[in-house]
């Protein structure tokens, strides 16, 4: 039987998509966040769908569970804009990888065969190709992979879309609210401490990203080795037309302009624990990453700098599903997939918990990968 009261903790995208499914199934559910609901790695994404292109970094489970979720994209996006009544700019254009000189292209042709390997829907274009597609790209590039079915979504909206969509269903939010401690008895988790009150629940679900494994009661050995990320973002101004359709993966740097005229430039990755600096250097690299297949970006206004922190787990791959404590399941350690992993994450976690099974496309994992 389904669990009645149901805490979550961590309302980003995966703890805001699978409180939308659970309240919408009629349970009591309570999301609890630290900050402001979906203000963390959920809002500091760039939005790209991308299995394909970043195949390389994938293990074959971690493909076929995002390969999944961009497949399911289209009519996760239909419900919860139809639940929310908000549009998440949801942009087809497709991706392309580029190349500027001929080590950058090495590596590209071996990512292709990689990806053909696969059987993955790509196409090898020469630079005059390229800028056919995008005619602002430099006349250095030399050759690019296109990826058409990697597509792109804005993440901001998508947070406001979900929690409308949460509270459309009588989902409660508790922002500002830190948990401080799941409470477990005779292995199972009964419970959370907000501030000095116990609230009993049948269920706890632990989603809070980078803070995953900062809240007290868990055994060591049930703590999820989650660890922040730092991602440096710089957000152009294009004027209309837009000089870019199409998300670009650039040797340094991605490009991803958005439905608003935004040119999402990202991003850096370091591990520097909860820090979130913007520093010189940093803006320095992509800015030059993106100059560099992208000369036009030069007279462009800065809209906005941040800096967000992905959950990588040790793996650098999710943990989902039940724990060896009953009643309490996981989902977190995203890492750089979070947005593309969402709607699977949301499916399967929300099936799990409503029919008990867990299927065959999360069971690899399971935290217990890491015991
Ligand atoms: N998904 C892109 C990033 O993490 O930078």
């Amino acid at each position: 039987m389904p669990p009645k009261k149901v805490a979550i903790i961590g309302g980003g995208v995966i703890g805001l998509s699978i409180g939308w499914q659970l309240a919408k199934n009629s349970l009591d559910v309570t999301i609890y966040d630290r900050d402001w609901a979906g203000q963390g790695a959920s809002w500091a994404a760039a939005g790209m769908l991308s299995p394909r292109a970043e195949v390389h970094m994938q293990e074959s489970d971690l493909l076929q569970l995002g390969l999944a979720s961009a497949e399911f994209y289209p009519e996760w996006v239909d419900e919860l804009e139809s639940d929310s009544q908000i549009s998440v700019d949801y942009r087809t254009h497709g991706t392309l990888m580029v190349a500027l000189d001929r080590d950058d292209q090495a590596e590209l042709e071996h990512h292709y065969e990689v990806q053909l390997a696969l059987d993955l829907p790509v196409e090898w274009l020469t630079g005059v190709e390229a800028r056919e597609i995008e005619p602002y790209l430099s006349p250095r590039v030399t050759s690019a992979v296109s990826c058409k079915s990697d597509v792109q979504i804005n993440n901001r909206l998508m947070v406001q879309a979900l929690i409308q969509a949460f509270k459309k269903f009588g989902g409660n939010l508790r922002q500002q609210t830190s948990v401080r401690k799941i409470e477990i008895q005779n292995g199972k988790a009964i419970g959370i401490q907000v501030q000095e009150d116990f609230i009993e629940a049948d269920l706890v679900i632990l989603s809070a990203g980078c803070w995953s494994s900062q809240i007290d009661g868990l055994p060591d050995w049930v703590r999820p080795p989650v660890r922040p990320v730092k991602g440096q973002m710089i957000a152009l101004r294009m004027e209309t037309p837009p000089i870019l359709q199409h998300v670009i993966y650039a040797p340094d740097a991605y490009l991803a302009p958005k439905g608003d005229g935004r040119l999402l430039i990202g991003a850096t990755c370091e591990e520097q624990g909860f820090d979130t600096k913007i520093t010189a250097g940093g803006m320095f690299e992509l800015l030059r990453g993106a100059w560099e297949v992208l000369p036009s970006i030069y007279e462009l206004p800065i809209d906005e700098t941040w800096a967000g922190l992905r959950p990588g787990s040790r793996d650098n791959a999710p943990i989902l599903g039940r724990t060896q404590i009953k009643n309490l399941i996981m989902a977190t350690g995203h890492y750089r997939q979070g947005i593309l992993l969402t709607p699977v994450t949301c499916r399967e976690i929300s099936a799990l918990i409503m029919t008990g099974q867990t299927s065959n496309l999360i069971a690899p994992f399971m935290l217990e990968r890491f015991a």
